[in-house]
């Protein structure tokens, strides 16, 4: 067998039978499983079903005479590539958090030397409750790479995230973890999942993973796919920050043993990524979805102010200074903020992108605009700058148009424009995290700390725009923070605008 080989943990949910999808799924990619489940889950399925679909033995027990004669758990954890929780309940998650080993699961997960993945499912309120948010928070910072749950209705009759996400979903993020090719098709917003399981016939696009530093080639993504690349989302970790407190006490140290190649989450949730700029609408949250409890929404009560799109400094009445930013990457972010329940204000340059629902536009056309809207926005909890604002302006606008005099052209005498992250940073309105994009061209992630110090800016996040980012609707962003950098693979900026919202709600929870 040469597919990947995956260990999966079974934990005690409702959600448990979907594993037994996830088992077939991986099977049929040309993996194999073998499967670990706890006393909680085998009240929702059977060993013998487990055994029959992975045609591999299932392990349930810790105090098994003939396994750990030869130290069946250690073994066991040592075999695969992977090590994947699915369900993974709120107990199951407490225990991994708290390194607690009182069961053959929870042993062999703090003895694993393998990357580990936690596919949560539970009641919105457990998944909100402040423990499982702790114990999610210590877990992804101790390597483990704990996807998002879905958001919709629950077995148990409420609405809000908590759903495991679909097999399909969770076997692509085995995919990217393991950085197997080829590429899964995920369904686009509204797609039906049923056709896109039952087999995609196009050809796959061609991919290169523009995920690593020195990588200058993006891909030719093709709108119906997610691009997932042989290189893994790496996180460095290095010096804290003050506005990156880790946890208080004990909990600074990892409590699970770090895997150094922690992955920052991908796309999880294809139909979470609806947000494509709708047409733009009287009522500024129509379009968003219908909860039940507003506070479900983990940026509920949160001002989120973002910058998108370039800025055009006049030289004369029809010709500016411009750049190649299209705004798509910062309009995506403010419709992930607005659907996380922010309350946003988007600052857009001269960009022909229409408002995403639920989202307050300010449109504005210079730097010295943008500066000043920025400013009469704030304060906010959260400020992104994403604008590509330009750093020159002409010292003087011509009046009327500018006239060939001659062969000689007329010189152009610039000056600075405001720097406004780094006057934001410096303001005392400056939101409690602050953050400004990088768009560099080499040495991306080394400029990008230099430029998260110069600006005093919380997170940079740095892209390398040497190949077709700008315009493009993928980017490859490396998210650099104080005490780490997490690289993001290449993928539609949509998901970079989720996986950076849900970083942003993650962490104004500390
Ligand atoms: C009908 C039923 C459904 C449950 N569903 C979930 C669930 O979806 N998620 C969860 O975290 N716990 C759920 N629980 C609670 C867990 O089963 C319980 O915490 C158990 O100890 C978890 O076992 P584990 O650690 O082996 O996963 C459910 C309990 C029952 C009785």
């Amino acid at each position: 067998m040469s597919g990947p080989r995956i260990l999966l943990v079974v934990g005690g949910g409702i959600a448990a039978y979907k594993s037994c999808e996830l088992v077939r799924m991986i099977r049929k990619e040309g993996g194999s499983v073998t499967c670990v489940l706890t006393e909680g889950g085998s009240h929702f399925v059977t060993p013998m079903a487990l055994a029959a679909l992975s045609e591999n033995p299932v392990f349930t027990t810790l105090w098994d005479l003939k396994n750990e004669t030869e130290m069946g758990h250690i073994q066991l954890s040592r075999q695969a590539d992977l090590v994947v929780v699915c369900p993974a309940t709120a107990d199951l998650m407490a225990k991994m958090a708290a390194g607690i080993a009182d069961d053959l699961a929870t042993t062999l997960l703090l003895a694993t030397d393998k990357p580990v993945m936690a596919v949560p499912a539970m009641n919105v309120r457990m998944w909100q409750h402040p423990a499982t948010v702790r114990n999610v928070q210590l877990l992804r910072r101790s390597g483990v790479d704990v996807m998002q749950p879905e958001e919709g209705a629950m077995a148990c009759g409420e609405f809000g995230p908590g759903r495991l996400p679909e097999p399909l979903a969770v076997w692509q993020r085995i995919s990217w973890a393991l950085g197997l090719e080829p590429m899964e098709v995920a369904p686009l917003p509204g797609e039906d999942r049923a056709g896109v399981l039952s087999g995609f016939t196009g050809a796959p696009p061609a991919f290169t993973s523009a995920a690593e530093e020195g990588s200058d080639t993006l891909a030719n993504l093709s709108g119906s796919m997610i691009a997932r690349g042989g290189e893994r989302a790496k996180m460095v970790m290095g010096p804290a920050s003050a506005h990156e407190q880790p946890l208080a006490g004990a909990e600074t140290e990892p409590l699970l043993p770090r895997k150094g190649e922690a992955r920052a989450a991908p796309p999880t949730d294809p139909d979470a990524l609806n947000q494509t700029a709708g047409p733009a609408l009287g009522n500024p949250l129509s379009g968003q979805p219908d909860f039940e409890d507003a506070a479900h929404r983990p940026l509920f009560g949160r001002h989120v102010l973002v910058t998108a799109g370039p800025t055009h400094e006049p030289i004369d009445p029809v010709r500016y200074i411009a750049n190649r930013s299209s705004g798509k990457q910062g309009f995506a972010i403010a419709a992930a903020a607005a659907r996380a329940g922010a309350r946003v204000t988007l600052v857009a340059g001269p960009v022909h992108l229409a408002t995403p629902p639920g989202v307050d536009r300010v449109d504005v056309e210079t730097a010295r605009e943008m500066a000043e809207a920025v400013r009469q926005a704030l304060p906010a909890d959260v400020a992104i700058m994403v604008a590509a604002v330009a750093d020159w302006r002409t010292s003087t606008v011509a009046e009327e148009k500018m006239k060939k005099r001659g062969s000689a052209p007329p010189a152009l005498l610039l000056t600075e424009n405001p720097d406004i992250l780094a006057t934001v940073a410096t303001s005392t309105q400056r939101p409690s995290l602050l953050i400004g994009f990088a768009a560099e061209t080499q040495d991306v992630i080394r400029h990008a700390q230099e430029k998260r110090l110069r600006k005093q800016a919380d997170w940079i996040v740095a892209n390398d725009v040497s190949g077709d980012v700008m315009g493009g609707d993928a980017n490859a962003v490396h998210i650099v923070r104080a005490d780490d950098v997490v690289s993001l693979p290449e993928m539609p900026k949509e998901d970079v605008a989720r996986i950076l919202v849900e970083r942003i709600a993650d962490a104004l929870a500390l």
